[in-house]
């Protein structure tokens, strides 16, 4: 039997005055895959994505969460239904601690009592912070230090981390290893894995054909604003979806394309 899906979009579109951003997209997310969103500069990527989590309300077209109807989103609404989004920039604050951070707008979860105030309760939120940590397999030694502190690619885990601890279905991430190495890289396509493990649905935005390929169950492409269609990992090798983001245009075909103008770069 089919899953059924966590988000449905039919024939999405955006348009920001005359520019058309999304021209009729149409997607499916299940519980326990990761769907790659792939495709060159300005295709519409980050428009989708931002319609999907509620930052720009679509022009036209379906958008159901759960099989229910998505109506005036907002993005705290988004993040309610259990859609959370992590963007390449980080919602974090580099001089307050990891603890502080990982509660950024959850501070109610830890409040407690005292007197006839209600203050944060810092030691348990600590705890929850390193158990949260170490349940993706990241060991915290100082929850307090500044998360400033750490890598690119240790922070992107912390915000996988949060958005798994604070109950997501569906997690959605914006080029998260576009600026980093090798090794952060595949820390964070690691918890990637360890989300779909878990039943989440991931949607991947990449520009990183190799990325997208070691994690990726299905492949959806974008060129301006429209689907070049979605590809199960079976139907489609690396380097056909590589040249199917390019367009379908082969290295033989951009070098032909540049000429003796190659040299000249
Ligand atoms: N707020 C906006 N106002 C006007 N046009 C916009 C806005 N946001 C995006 N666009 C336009 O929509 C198109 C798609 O942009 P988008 O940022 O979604 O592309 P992308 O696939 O994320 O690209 P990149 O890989 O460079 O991040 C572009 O032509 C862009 O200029
Ligand atoms: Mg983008």
């Amino acid at each position: 039997m089919q899953k059924e899906a966590l988000i449905h979009i039919e024939n999405i579109t955006k348009h920001f005055g005359n520019i058309i951003a999304l021209n009729g997209i149409s997607l499916d997310l299940y519980p326990g895959e990761v769907m790659c969103l792939l495709g060159d500069n300005g295709a519409g990527k980050s428009t989708l994505i931002k319609t999907l989590a509620g930052v720009h309300e679509k022009t036209s077209g379906v958008y159901k969460i759960n099989n229910k109807d998505v109506i005036s989103p907002t993005p705290q609404k988004i993040l309610d239904e259990g859609v959370a989004t992590v963007y390449q920039d980080l919602s974090t604050i580099p001089l307050m601690s990891l603890t502080r951070n990982f509660f950024l707008g959850r501070e109610d979860e830890i409040l407690k009592k005292f007197l006839f105030l209600k203050i944060m309760d810092f030691k348990k939120a600590d705890k929850i912070t390193i158990e949260a940590m170490k349940d993706i397999g990241i060991s915290v030694r100082e929850p307090s230090q500044p998360i400033g502190t750490l890598s690119g690619g240790e922070r992107q885990c912390l915000a996988i981390a949060k958005a798994v601890h604070f109950g997501a279905k569906v997690l959605i991430l914006d080029e998260p290893t576009s600026a980093l190495g090798v090794a952060q890289s595949s820390m964070v396509l690691k918890y990637i894995l360890q989300a779909r493990k878990r039943n989440l649905g991931v949607i991947f935005i990449t520009h990183n054909v190799y990325h997208a390929y070691a994690v990726g169950d299905r492949f959806t492409i974008l060129n301006r604003g429209k689907t070049l269609g979605t590809f199960k990992k079976s139907e489609i090798s690396i380097e056909n979806l590589q040249s199917k983001m390019a367009g379908d245009k082969t290295i033989q075909d951009l070098s032909d394309e540049l000429g003796e103008n190659a040299y000249n770069l």
